[in-house]
This record gives C-alpha cells, sequence and structure tokens, in this order.
C-alpha cells in the first residue's frame, strides 16, 4: 500500500528502506533508498544522471552492476541498518568482483573517507551535492581505483535534471523545492550532511509540476528541510538581489504550482514552527488543490528544552503557530516530530510536551528517543545524560497517548463524505483501492469501476488505528 511505502520508506519517521522499479538499459543499477523524501527525491536524480550514461535501474540486486545504497545518518540505528545491508552486499560482490558498490547521501556525507578506508565496504563515497559526478566516479573504480566526491555546494539545485520517477504507481510525486538547512538545531546531523540552506529557480519547479500533470501525476508534494525559508532572488536581510527579476516566497510559490492545474494536488513538507506565516495558511485556504495538513515539528513541548535545542521558538510561540491554523485553515489536519530524553530533560519538561500534545490534539505524530549525533552543537555543549530506558519509557507514553489522539481524530470523521485521491489497489484486497484525503488520512474502499488517479467521494463508515474504510458515493 502506497501510504504504509511512504512510511516505510521514510527513515526520519519509520525507518525501512525501498528499491526501485526497472527502466530499459545496457547496464543495470540497483539503487536502494533510506532517510527522509528528500533522499528518495535525489535517488530519482541519480537515476536520472545515470540513465545519460546507458544504466537502466534493477528491481533484482543479483543482477546489478552498479549497487548504489542512498543512506541516512539522522539516528544511530539509521546508521546501523545501513551497515548490515552493505556486508550482505559485499558478500554479492566476493561472488562478483566487477561489482561496484556505492554509498550516497548523508552517511557517505558524515563519514567520507573511513567508509574506504576503515571499514573497506565500498568502491564509491559520494555526498549529496557531487551527483553529477557519478559518472565520472563510476569509470574511476572500473579502472581499478576507490573514488570519492564529498564537496557540498552553495548553489546546486539539480535544477535541470529531469527526474526518472521511480515510485510505483504515477499517481504522486516529490518535487525537491530547496536543499541543505542553515538552522543548526542542536540534535540535528543535517546541517552537516546537506550543507547550506539554499532554493531552487520557481520556473524549473513549475515546469516540473506541469510535466507531471502531462505525465498523469495528480499530487506533488513540495520538499525542503524547512519549505518556509524557501526564497527566491531575495538574500535573508531581505535585499533583492536582481531588480529586473521577480522576488518569489514560499506562499507565493506554493500559488504557482497550485494554478498549474486544479485536477493537481499538492502538499508540502516540512513546515518549521519559527518561520512559517500566515501568508502561506491563507493560500491553502485559497486553493482547494492545496492539501489541508501540516505537517509541524514541535520536537518538545517545554521552552528550555527548546532552547535546548536551539530551535527558535518557544513553546507559546508554537501554540500561538497552531491557534492561527486553527483560525485562518480550520479544516487542516496537523501533525508533528517530537524527540524524547533529550539532554537534560526532566520529568516536568517531559510532561510539558505531553501537555502541549493534548493540547494540539495532533491527528499523527513521528516520535523518537534521542540519538546523540557525533558533530552536532547538542553533542558538544551538552551530556546525553538520560538513561535509555527513560528515553523509551518517555516515547512509550508519548505513543500511547497520540494513538488515542489518533483515535479521536478517526472517529471525528465517521459519516462524513471526504475527497480522496486513489493511489493504488489495497494490499490486503484485490477488490478495494486505498488513497488519501486531503488531511492526508488514508481511505481504503470498494473497488467498484474506479482506478489509481480517480479523485472519489467516499463516505467513511469506519476506521482501523491506521486507515479509514468507506464507500464511494455516486455524485
Ligand atoms: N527538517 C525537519 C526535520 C528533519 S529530521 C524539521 O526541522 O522538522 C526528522 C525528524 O527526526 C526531526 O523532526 C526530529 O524529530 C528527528 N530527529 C532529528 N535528529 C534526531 C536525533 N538526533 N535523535 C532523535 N530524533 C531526531
Ligand atoms: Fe535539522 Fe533543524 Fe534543519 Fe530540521 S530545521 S533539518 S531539525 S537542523
Ligand atoms: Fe536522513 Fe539525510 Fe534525510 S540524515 S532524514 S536522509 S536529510
Amino acid at each position: 500500500m502506497e501510504t504504509e511505502v511512504q512510511k516505510t520508506i521514510d527513515e526520519s519517521k519509520q525507518g525501512e528502506a525501498t528499491m526501485v522499479a526497472g527502466k530499459s538499459g545496457a547496464k543495470k543499477l540497483y539503487l536502494e533508498s533510506y532517510g527522509c523524501q528528500m533522499n528518495f527525491a535525489d535517488s530519482e536524480i541519480v537515476a536520472s544522471i545515470l540513465s545519460e550514461t546507458g544504466f537502466s535501474t534493477t528491481k533484482n540486486s543479483a543482477e546489478a552492476d552498479v549497487i548504489f545504497m542512498n543512506t541516512c545518518s539522522i539516528r544511530e540505528n539509521a546508521e546501523t541498518r545501513v551497515r548490515n545491508k552493505l556486508s550482505q552486499f559485499n558478500k554479492q560482490k566476493k561472488r562478483n568482483p566487477k561489482l561496484v558498490i556505492g554509498i550516497l547521501g548523508c552517511m557517505a556525507e558524515r563519514l567520507k573517507k573511513d567508509l574506504l578506508e576503515e571499514e573497506k565496504l565500498v568502491d564509491i563515497v559520494a555526498g549529496p551535492d557531487s551527483y553529477r559526478d557519478l559518472p565520472n566516479l563510476i569509470e574511476e573504480v572500473s579502472g581499478g581505483q576507490k573514488a570519492v566526491n564529498v564537496l557540498l555546494s552553495r548553489e546546486e539545485t539539480y535544477a535541470d535534471v529531469s527526474p526518472v520517477r521511480l515510485g510505483e504507481g504515477g499517481v504522486t510525486a516529490f518535487i525537491s523545492i530547496m536543499r541543505g538547512c542553515d538552522n543548526m538545531c542542536s540534535f540535528c546531523v543535517v546541517p552537516f550532511t546537506r550543507g547550506r540552506e539554499r532554493s531552487r529557480d520557481p520556473q524549473s519547479i513549475v515546469e516540473e509540476a506541469k510535466q507531471l500533470v502531462e505525465a498523469g501525476y495528480k499530487e506533488v508534494t513540495l520538499l525542503g528541510q524547512n519549505v518556509d525559508s524557501y526564497r527566491w532572488n531575495i538574500t535573508k536581510k531581505g535585499e533583492i538581489i536582481d531588480p529586473e527579476k521577480e522576488v518569489v516566497s514560499f506562499a507565493q510559490l506554493m500559488e504557482k504550482v497550485a494554478q498549474v492545474s486544479p485536477e493537481l494536488r499538492i502538499r508540502f513538507s516540512t513546515s518549521h514552527p519559527k518561520d512559517m506565516t500566515d501568508d502561506v495558511l491563507h493560500v491553502i485556504k485559497k486553493y482547494e488543490n492545496i492539501c489541508n495538513y501540516i505537517h509541524l515539528p514541535v520536537q518538545s513541548g517545554n521552552s528550555d528544552v527548546l532552547k535546548r535545542m536551539n530551535r527558535g521558538y518557544t513553546r507559546e510561540w508554537y501554540l500561538e503557530r497552531i491557534a492561527a491554523i486553527r483560525r485562518i485553515v480550520p479544516e487542516a489536519a496537523i501533525s508533528t516530530d517530537i524527540i524524547t530524553g533529550f539532554c537534560g530533560e526532566t520529568e516536568e519538561e517531559h510532561q510539558d510536551t505531553v501537555s502541549l500534545m493534548k493540547e494540539v490534539g495532533y491527528d499523527f505524530s513521528y516520535m523518537f528517543f534521542y540519538s546523540e549525533r557525533p558533530k552536532t552543537l547538542a553533542q558538544r555543549k551538552f551530556e546525553d545524560d538520560i538513561p535509555e530506558d527513560i528515553k523509551k519509557k518517555r516515547l512509550n507514553e508519548v505513543q500511547a497517548l497520540q494513538s488515542e489522539l489518533s483515535y479521536k481524530a478517526n472517529e471525528k470523521v465517521v459519516g462524513e463524505t471526504h475527497k480522496v485521491l486513489v493511489e493504488g489497489t489495497s494490499k490486503r484486497s484485490e477488490d478495494d483501492l486505498y488513497g488519501r484525503n486531503s488531511q492526508n488520512m488514508t481511505v481504503i474502499f470498494p473497488k467498484e469501476h474506479y482506478k489509481p488517479g480517480d479523485y472519489v467521494q467516499v463516505k467513511i463508515e469506519g476506521f482501523t488505528s491506521a486507515t479509514l474504510r468507506g464507500v464511494a458515493i455516486t455524485e
């Protein structure tokens, strides 16, 4: 089921990997992606760059000439999973010494040459800004060497690379609108692995959306680590770079994409509480095809913890942003990310997270216990002093609370009719389809004559923990 895939592919959220669909060509590339949606979008860039040099993708690692793992460093267990998989691929390489194994993405950037020298597990190490160089790196390796490119860039956005769509279904797609992150949240490794924040040319984003519409896609998700700080032709200080050209904010960019086609749904991720403006909310309200769903990571409900996390907002500020959502887009579903057991977190501070969750009444949450990452501000400044059993106990507590909150959110919509974009056939039954409503809830209903890509009005009749169930209503 696509939504399950969506969740499982997202290491930042759930922690599994997905491989990609096949496309014809002489040499075979097997790509396995871990981590956030941006990493999955990057794998499509990689597939596109390599298709220029005669590579086609395969779903079967056994027939690959090149295996690339696009990796994530967000928590320690994300890296452990990749290491385990790498040793499996190395067994395959013992049987087939010509096989090239490369590591891409955030772990490549973080560990650089260590992966070649100390661990001897790979032939190629390529960071997120070096994918244009992959054909050369493969060349180098075929000459018997190891190859590394972990240079980060201030400009690279791969704006002109047309991604090879690797997801299945042909209904939903990702569009990267920016790269990197300048925020330096103290727990987070991303600024080190992805480099400085830079926004992509809005024209190329709109073009990509148009091409997707022409290819029959019905939904795009605009991606960035902090989409609210998207800016084109204007500096952070507000100075216009080229007076001849237009200035574009995130709100304006969304508007441009929403105008591409009323049949194209727009989602976006991730919003940042310190930067999310009312302008963005007004644009969501104005366009029916911009989904009523906001993922607004809070991390903690306590202002002192938020300060240690260097998040740039307080509990009060965050709750004011939630109030703005309720005021301007009352239909919106809200989800969040939470970290339990951050450095120095007292029981009272943890209880502030619990009370904030209740106050907001999140529809959904992604919850993690704190995992210290090398080089981050927190690692340098604070002690990772909360014992693992307490971190996990607090995690269990917020998870149990979220189950109750999600139950209530599901219960509320029973009896309502929701517009669902069909994404595919249910994994559990050939006779059912699945899709999502505007609020990002998964809805299952009997197939009848409907098919993926259709918008269907579904009357919600019941639910299980993760999905709503209903029947199509004929208009
Ligand atoms: N850019 C997004 C988040 C990207 S990482 C934002 O600013 O919200 C996704 C989530 O992983 C984060 O929101 C956070 O909850 C979690 N995370 C990041 N670093 C972590 C760490 N060191 N330990 C545990 N969870 C972490
Ligand atoms: Fe990490 Fe913070 Fe940037 Fe998100 S905003 S990627 S949590 S540094
Ligand atoms: Fe992971 Fe890198 Fe994304 S660390 S969450 S793949 S930006």
